[in-house]
């Protein structure tokens, strides 16, 4: 089973992304596109970071295909907003956070899409803590996108989270705005 295909039919990749793949990135940067084939060979924790429509949800995407294609079903993919929602609505409604933290320190690899959304409060900032320290500390692949600068991101979620993305590699997106070219 193609499980790309199965998300793709199941509605679980939003329709713009269906496409996305590394053979069809034309859009994106080749060095962009030859570290994509080798980090799908060789995982490695990532911040891909930039301005809007610069292909970094894209990109994310072509590795969940390739990673999908390679690690099955130990390969998640978020948006930061939907786990943000996951943990306030588990806060609300009594269930212990830790669940969900767990959810999302349990894949070996894990996209986050659009990290810098969620609402600005120590709560987020130690649930998000409790999510990357463990992978960081269990040496576990992450993806994140971001469109929020470096000093932005330690701003948001503090020196002991930026700490450790230290580590990661940082993939800047630059370029023009894609939107106004599809
Ligand atoms: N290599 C590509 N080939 C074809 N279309 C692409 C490519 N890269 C990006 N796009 C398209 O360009 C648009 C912008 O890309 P994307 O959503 O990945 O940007 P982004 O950097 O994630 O922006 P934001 O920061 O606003 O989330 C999307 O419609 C996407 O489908
Ligand atoms: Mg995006």
């Amino acid at each position: 089973m193609n499980l790309w295909n199965h998300y793709v039919n199941n509605n679980f990749i939003p329709e713009i992304f269906c496409d996305a793949s590394l053979d069809n990135a034309i859009l994106l940067d080749k060095r962009i596109v030859k570290l994509g084939r080798e980090i799908s060979e060789k995982p490695k924790s990532l911040v891909l970071y930039g301005s809007t429509g610069r292909g970094k949800t894209y990109f994310s995407y072509c590795l969940f295909r390739e990673f999908l294609n390679k690690y099955n079903y130990s390969v998640k993919f978020c948006r930061s907003k939907d786990l943000d929602d996951e943990l306030q609505d588990a806060f609300r409604s009594s269930t212990p956070t830790s669940y969900v933290i767990k959810k999302y320190q349990e894949p070996k690899y894990l996209f986050i899409d659009d990290l810098g959304l969620e609402k600005d409060t120590d709560k987020v900032e130690r649930d998000y803590y409790d999510i990357l320290d463990y992978r960081w500390s269990n040496m576990m692949c992450t993806i994140l996108s971001t469109n929020l600068t470096k000093k932005q991101l330690e701003k948001k979620f503090g020196k002991r989270i930026n700490s450790r993305l230290k580590s990661f590699l940082w993939l800047e997106f630059t370029g023009k705005d894609l939107r106004s070219a599809v």
